[in-house]
């Protein structure tokens, strides 16, 4: 049975959404809103999401190897919306650690992976993605964050919006199989060439403190690779934040 697609007008959020439905929904169901009155971002942040000008879309997938084997799932993510982007024709966006996209400095697509079930048995991933294809001046000022949209990186004129929902929704279909069927392997080389990260002098911060260092590419599980004063070390935890330092 094929995942639905569905769009609706307003959500709380579309990842919520898939939640509640997580149970009964195919894999690949898809679930997209014109607005979400309550979109979510990563770590307890809101992801602000009006009506009419951008994509905000969630997919189920379930995976029999559980989420031991999924540490990768939310960079590959990121190496699917830039395919998606690049189908557009939009080559300049890069991935800054684990899975932000960038472009002109500024954020211009989000992505939250949710994984619910066992560690080493099969579990559910629901992958949320929003991207920005026009941002008002309002939006950009109650972002908080420097923010970009694709209107910008095409000149003014954002490709039309079903034509970036379908490469996005191409994309993710073909990249979530060939995750599962060859793991983060197969996106490691795809993820470095767009690393925003790499050489550049990083402050990873945690609930533990700082660490500082300088940006030196992931491992084959996509783990951040930091070079510090004290060595190389690996950047596991979702629960970091990296900055510029
Ligand atoms: C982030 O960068 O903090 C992640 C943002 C993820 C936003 C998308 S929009 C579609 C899906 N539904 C949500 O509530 N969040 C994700």
């Amino acid at each position: 049975r094929l995942g639905a697609l569905e769009v609706a007008w307003e959500l709380d959020s579309t990842s919520s959404e898939l939640q509640r439905r997580a149970a009964s929904a195919p894999d690949y169901s898809i679930v997209m809103a014109e607005t979400q009155t309550a979109g979510r971002g990563r770590r307890g942040r809101s992801w602000l999401s009006p009506p009419g000008l951008n994509i905000y879309l969630s997919c189920l997938k379930r995976f029999e190897a559980g989420f031991a084997s999924l540490s990768g799932l939310s960079l590959a993510t990121g190496v699917i919306v830039l395919r998606a982007l690049q189908a557009l024709g939009i080559h300049g966006p890069r991935l800054k650690w684990p899975n932000d996209v960038l472009a002109d400095g500024g954020k211009l697509a989000g992505i939250l992976v949710e994984l619910s079930g066992e560690y080493q048995g099969p579990c559910a991933a629901i992958i949320g993605v929003g991207i920005n294809l026009r941002l008002t001046e309002a939006l950009r000022e109650q972002a908080g964050q420097p923010v970009c949209d694709l209107a910008a990186l095409a000149h003014g004129t954002p490709p039309d919006r079903n034509r970036a929902a379908a490469a996005l929704i191409t994309s993710m279909v073909e990249g979530l199989d060939q995750f599962e069927r060859d793991g983060f392997v197969a996106f490691v080389d795809e993820y470095t060439e767009h690393d925003a990260l790499r050489g550049v002098p990083l402050r990873v911060s945690s609930p533990t403190g700082d660490l500082d260092g300088i940006g030196a590419g992931i491992d084959a599980r996509g783990a951040l690779q930091l070079q510090t004063a004290a060595g190389l070390r690996g950047i596991d935890s979702a629960d970091v934040t990296v900055r510029r330092a």
